[in-house]
């Protein structure tokens, strides 16, 4: 389980980098290193050669001795420099002489070298054996009028060369390794750090999961990138919720809607089986059955009609229609119905009218708002209908105001929603169910087009949809 947290591979990833990187730092110092103190040690032991062998080169009768390779060096170096090994040979190779320091030891010299020197050709070699380290030796020959008269042998030992890069190869062995536990180590605990909140999510995701949508992260970091999807997050969950709520709260209200025709129809058909009773009275209580069925058909159309658009399965069928036409119908058509509550109504239209629209819908949608305009306006009021197209803006605007009883300023927000009624009794008396105005909004909305409402309670309202103007 651990390793394949992202815990783990991000801090598995950034060790073996970082380990890639040391590694590759590390070789390149020690070889580096390495290179330079063995050509400073060859550069030592070349010039200490070359200065003995200048001195050499004055004419002297017998090779040179023992005393006057240590009185050489003491002149040139003032003390005998500690841990060089002289020896000067002859022009055949024999041992002319060499510094106390080697004692009866001879520095070996090949066959291949001595000829090397022959050509005037300086060469440096590493003799093993010749002590705990091996000797690193530079053999100059000494030339006089383009002859060799001699060689300078001059020795080293590697030892100071070898300790100083195995301390350093000490170093780095520990050094390494001892940063990648650090790291590895620090690397685990900030991405425990950051990654720390994820689990957090995950917790009210799985609470949220069973059920608990008023579950909320409420991170107080909201700035870096795990903040802002944790806000994202909690945003959701609201939306979630209260779309679950409005699905809760519809099918509530859509079930107790369809309960009380459903009563009402049960009560009368139960009197009505009570007792025999005569054709003129069973006729009655079928009309009124007939009334509640006819109720229940327009609630559960309507709400067919939402749940449809919904999901999106109501696919509008568009054309050319002219609203002015449309609202015309309409107007002529609700005369009866105005003229019964004794309510006036009247129609004006300028402009161009036409959009890209369902004529049946959009027919729908004038009638609900003049319907509700007769509905909700006294006897002696009036209801105007106009229809105006503005070029300018490039919208066609329709509406419908009344002089009626209006809407309170704290309910005009919820006039569109379903179910709502601002007096459920009244309204049932009226025929009402709250469904209206949702699906107005519905049919606005289909049309890129808009609904608003302006009221003032006890004088009137206003709806004005806005939909593109189409040419
Ligand atoms: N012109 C208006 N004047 C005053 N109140 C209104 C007006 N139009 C709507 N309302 C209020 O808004 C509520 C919702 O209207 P909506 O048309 O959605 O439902 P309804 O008319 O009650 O029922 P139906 O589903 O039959 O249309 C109404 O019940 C009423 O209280
Ligand atoms: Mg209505």
């Amino acid at each position: 389980m651990f390793f394949k947290t992202i815990k783990f591979k991000l801090t598995f990833w950034y060790v073996v980098i970082l380990g890639i990187i040391l590694t590759t730092f590390s070789l390149f110092l020690y070889f580096t290193l390495s290179d330079s103190l063995h050509r400073g040690l060859d550069n030592k032991i070349k010039t200490t050669a070359e200065v003995i062998a200048s001195s050499m080169r004055s004419p002297l009768g017998g090779g040179p001795t023992i005393a006057d390779v240590d009185r050489i060096m003491t002149e040139h170096f003032g003390i005998r420099p500690l841990g060089r090994f002289v020896q000067v040979l002859d022009e055949s190779g024999r041992v002319g002489g060499k510094s106390t320091n080697l004692r009866n030891v001879k520095i070996p010299i090949s066959v291949q070298t001595l000829r090397e020197a022959a050509r005037g050709r300086v060469t440096f070699e590493t003799i093993k054996g010749m002590g705990k380290y091996p000797l690193r030796v530079v053999t100059l020959p000494i030339i006089e009028n383009g002859r060799m008269v001699g060689i300078v042998q001059v020795g080293s030992s590697v030892e100071g060369v070898v300790e100083a890069l195995h301390q350093l190869f000490l170093i780095l062995l520990i050094a390494v390794p001892a940063a990648l536990l650090v790291t590895s180590v620090g690397g685990l605990f900030l991405a425990n750090k950051a990654l720390r909140p994820v689990d957090e999510i995950t917790q009210t995701a799985r609470r949220i999961g069973f059920g608990d949508l008023s579950q909320r992260i409420r991170m107080k970091r909201v700035n870096d990138e795990i903040g802002r999807l944790a806000a994202t997050f909690d945003e959701m969950i609201a939306k979630l919720e209260e779309s679950f709520q409005q699905v809760k709260r519809f099918t509530a209200d859509a079930s107790h809607e369809l309960k009380t025709p459903l009563t009402i129809l049960r009560g009368e058909v139960e009197v009505g089986l009570k007792k025999k009773r005569d054709l003129g009275e069973y006729r009655r209580i079928l009309t009124s059955n007939l009334e509640e069925i006819d109720r229940m058909s327009l609630i559960v159309e309507d709400l067919l009609t939402l749940s449809r658009a919904d999901m999106g399965e109501l696919k509008m069928e568009r054309e050319k229609v002219d609203l002015s036409r449309l609202a015309r119908g309409v107007w002529e058509d609700l005369q009866l119905l105005a003229q019964g509550k004794g309510v006036l109504l009247k129609f004006m239209d300028d402009g161009f009218t036409k959009v890209d629209g369902a004529p049946l819908r959009l027919r729908q949608l004038i009638l609900n708002l003049v319907e509700n305009g007769i509905k909700y306006t006294p006897s002696g009021g009036e209801v105007e209908l106009m229809v105006k197209g503005d070029r300018g803006s490039g919208v066609v605007r329709l509406e419908v105001s009344d002089t009626g009883v209006g809407i309170a300023q704290e309910d005009l927000e919820r006039v569109f929603d379903r179910f709502f009624r601002v007096d459920k009794a009244r309204s049932r008396e009226t025929g009402g169910t709250g469904l209206g105005l949702s699906i107005c909004k519905w049919i606005a909305q289909a049309h890129q087009g808009q609904i608003e409402v302006q009221s003032e309670l006890g004088k009137g309202s206003t709806f004005t949809v806005t939909i593109p103007l189409k040419n």
